[in-house]
Parts: structure tokens; sequence; C-alpha cells
């Protein structure tokens, strides 16, 4: 795959290296002494919360906080190579048995491969050539979201016989912990009886499973019709598994090296263990957004320097939403791209409302670029900027931007990637897990559940007809009918 990483093996096993690519928070416009009083924080704020810390911390070293037992993935960054190994042997395998490959997965079984693929991917994997993809497949999501027009595409675009040649074959990843999640369900049977169609009764190697170790229907038609498994362990919750196969599995069909970004995580969690909580990135995260939260900025907006962060933006969008949402407090989170978006949202950041805290994710140095060349007629009066690449307008557009919004007492923190690649990325995930874990703490709530998002789901079931969920139907039909006097 062309991609955007700069860095060459070599350098990853180099201390310097790695040190160089530490990722690091700079919370400056949070502060007073930047963004002024009384929307900014003094340090004596940050430290006031040493307690609350420290409570957080305990509760996580002792593994007695609420959801407990979902604390699996605190230990991910420690996996060893051998289950890394077999991910990549699967994926090796899937590559070589066809050119299209389609992942299924929804929320946390979907959002984290996602980041990962815009991040780390080329932009145009798809458009481009076997061999330009070196030998991966290209790729497809779906299965997260009831969508017939995407669907439809894609069943259009599927062989629906034995495809002639082994490039034009097709393979898929079906991802789903409790195996029963409608949308990923759905897509998969419609897939899975295409496989047939296509393969007769070797479609089943085409297939890999990422699901309970023990549980659901996924699981079960697994071991009936002999698909490949990987396992999501009982102990990690849905948003919290990407270094698991249900991320690693995609990141490695795509050829990105998941050894790399489990050791940006395991960085990160070495650096995380500091009890100095000022000094510990996750620690220091959640107490920002904490003492944010307390002063009434209760909306967070992740703003991606470039559009291949939009997908980490999403996937901390849903971390954050699905872990903090609860009890009635939390904070909305909007996810965002720039400088897309200053042409949108930017004036309300601006000038809107003062309950919002922006975190900016930026990249500080980008592969080569194409810089603007000077164009001697100045057609469209651009001189002033010639030789300057789109990297750098970028940084200064950001610059530009964070300097506006302190200088109106807008307080923001930027969390710099010295490069966009594994080990970067890496870190950043278990960061911004962490931090979701100790401010879910701090709140005293389980960040770790979703009840919420049950709700919704017997009614739907209800009228969908499954008739275990029929008292939610009968339920739904007393509601009130729709009055036409309020429908326009
Ligand atoms: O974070 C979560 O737990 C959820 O977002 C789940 O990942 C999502 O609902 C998909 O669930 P499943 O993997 O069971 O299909």
């Amino acid at each position: 795959m062309a991609s955007r990483v700069l860095s060459n093996q070599k350098r990853h096993d180099s201390p310097a290296w790695r040190q160089a690519m530490t990722v690091r928070l700079d919370y400056n416009a949070m502060m007073a002494a930047t963004v002024g009083k009384p929307s900014g924080l003094a340090v004596q704020d940050l430290n006031g919360l040493a307690g609350k810390l420290a409570a957080a911390h305990r509760q996580i070293v002792e593994r007695t906080g609420p959801g407990a037992d979902f604390l699996g993935f605190l230990d991910l960054p420690y996996q060893d190579d051998t289950a890394l190994d077999r991910i990549v042997a699967t994926a090796d395998r899937l590559a070589k048995l066809g050119d299209r490959h389609v992942v299924l997965g929804i929320g946390g079984s979907y959002l984290g491969a996602r980041a990962v693929l815009d991040a780390l991917g080329d932009p145009l994997h798809n458009e481009r050539g076997r061999l330009a993809r070196n030998g991966r497949p290209r790729l497809y999501f779906e299965g997260n979201n009831l969508d017939p027009d995407s669907m439809r595409a894609l069943m259009d675009f599927l062989p629906a016989g034995r495809p002639a040649e082994a490039e034009a074959g097709f393979t898929v990843n079906v991802i789903s912990k409790s195996g029963t999640t409608l949308e990923t369900a759905v897509a998969f049977r419609i897939l899975r009886q295409r496989l047939a169609q296509a393969y007769g009764d070797r479609y089943s190697e085409r297939i890999v499973a990422t699901t309970d170790a023990r549980r659901g229907l996924l699981k079960e038609q697994a071991d009936r019709e002999g698909f490949e498994t990987f396992v999501i362990p009982d102990d990690v919750g849905g948003r919290f598994s990407v270094l698991t196969p249900v991320g690693l599995l995609p990141a490695a069909i795509a050829g990105i090296d998941i050894k790399e970004l489990v050791a940006g995580a395991r960085s990160m969690a070495e650096r995380c263990k500091s009890t100095d909580f000022l000094s510990n990135p996750a620690y220091l995260y959640a107490a920002l957004q904490h003492l944010s939260e307390e002063r009434g900025r209760n909306i967070w907006v992740m703003v991606a320097w470039g559009k291949a962060l939009e997908g980490l933006a999403m996937w901390y969008d849903q971390l954050s939403a699905e872990s903090l949402g609860k009890a009635g407090r939390g904070r909305i989170p909007l996810a965002s791209v720039n400088t897309r978006d200053l042409h949108s949202r930017g004036q309300e950041l601006q000038q809107g409302p003062r309950s919002v805290v922006v975190t900016n994710l930026c990249v500080d140095r980008y592969a080569p670029d194409h810089p603007m060349l000077w164009d001697a007629g100045d057609p469209d009066g651009l001189n002033y900027a010639a030789g300057k690449t789109m990297g750098q307008m970028l940084a200064g557009a950001r610059q530009a931007v964070t300097f506006a919004y302190s200088r109106d007492q807008r307080p923001s923190m930027t969390l710099h990637l010295p490069e966009l690649n594994a080990y970067t990325l890496g870190q950043v995930f278990y960061l911004f897990e962490l931090a979701t874990l100790v401010e879910g703490y701090m709140a005293g709530i389980n960040p770790l559940d979703q009840p919420g998002v049950e709700d919704y789901k017997k009614f739907m079931f209800g009228l969908l007809g499954r008739t275990d969920m029929a008292q939610w139907k009968r339920e739904f039909e007393k509601a009130p009918t729709t009055d036409p006097a309020f429908v326009l």
C-alpha cells in the first residue's frame, strides 16, 4: 500500500527515533496565562484534582472501579507477538484469495479499524492497481448502517457467480462481539449468501469472524460452517477493542504494521504509569476535560487537522459519548475536520456559546508534499505563498486559529503527532482510552457500560417482528398516533 508513513523499519528500532515520535499534548491554550481568566485554568485548579486523580488511579490499578470486568484493554499493549503473527498470517491468506475485502461491523466493531485505515492508508488505495497496493485487496466497510443505497452499490459491484480471476474474488471479515447486532448481522447474511452463490461449498474459507470466545449466534454459526475466528476477549468492550483483532485484522489486511501500533500503545502505557498525574498524558487530559465540564464547557469538539485524522476523531467521538454520556452528565462530542470546517463550524467556535472546548489533532511532519510554485503572471494572487507546501499552510492555519480562539478567551489544546505512523497512532489510541476511563471514574460513573444503547433496540426489534420483543411492539403501538395537525 502506498502510504503516508515517512519512516522506515530500521529507524523504528532506534530509541532515538522512538523518542522523537513521542506524542505531545500542548495545553497552553487551556491555561489562564494564555486565554485569560475566567476562561483559562490555573495550575492550582489542576493541582486541586490530585485527590480525585489518585482515587481514580487506585480504582484502576486495583481494578476495583465500576465496570472492572472490562479493563482488559489496559493489557492489550503488552500482548505477545504470537497473537499478532496469527493476525498477519490470516490477513495474508485473505489478500491472496481475492482483491476485494469487505469489513462488516458497527460502533466499536468498526470505528477503530476505520481510524487506522484513514490515518495510515493511502487515501486513493481502492483506486490504485494491485501492484501499487502491494498486493493488498481493495477495502470496503459495510454493516455499519442500515443503508439501502450503499448495500445495493456493493452488491452490484461484487461478483454474483464464480469470478474468472482470483483478483476479482472477494472475502469478508465480520466483526461483532455480541454476534447479534442488527446492522452487521443483516449485511453478513446478504454477503454470506453471495459468497455461497459465487464459491459454492468453498465459501467459508473466505470468511473470518471476529467475535466472542463462546457466546452468540455468530460464534455458533462460525463453528457450524467452519469460518476462521478471532476472539474479542471477554474483558474488552467494543469501543476499547481497537488493539484486538477487531482493529488489527483490517489494519493487517491493508498491510499496516500492527506490531508498531501495539508498540506505540505500549510506549504510551508506560508513560501513563506515572503517578505524577500532571506529567501523565492520560490523567492530565482527563483532568483538563473534567475541569472544563465542571465549568460548563459541555460541548467538546475534536478537530482533525487533515482528512487522515477524521476517522480518529470519529473513533474518539464514540469512545467519549458511549462511555461518559450517562446519569445526566457527559459532554457532547463533535468530530470536525479543518481546514474544511473553518468554513462552517469555524464561525460558531469563534463567536458562538462559550460552552465549548476544542482538542486539535495535528501532524507535525508530513511526507514531502507538493509545494505551490511561483507563477510568473500571479493570476490568482498567490505568489506571496509560493514555495510553501500544503503541510506548511495547514500548520499556519492551525496556529492562526488557535491564536484567534485564545485571543477571544476560547480554550483549546493540541495533541501533536510528530509524524503520522503506526507508532504515533498507537500512542493516541491508548492515551484516549485510558483518559476516558479516568474521566469516567472522576465523574463517579461506569465508563465501561452502555445501558442506554439498549433502549431503542427493544422497540426496533419488536417493530421488525422479533417474537421475543412483541411486548415492546405493543407498547410502541400504545403511543399517541401522529397528529396530522403537527405535520406540515
Ligand atoms: O462500544 C460498544 O460496546 C458498542 O459500540 C459496540 O461495539 C457496538 O454496538 C457493536 O457491537 P457488537 O460488536 O456486539 O456487534
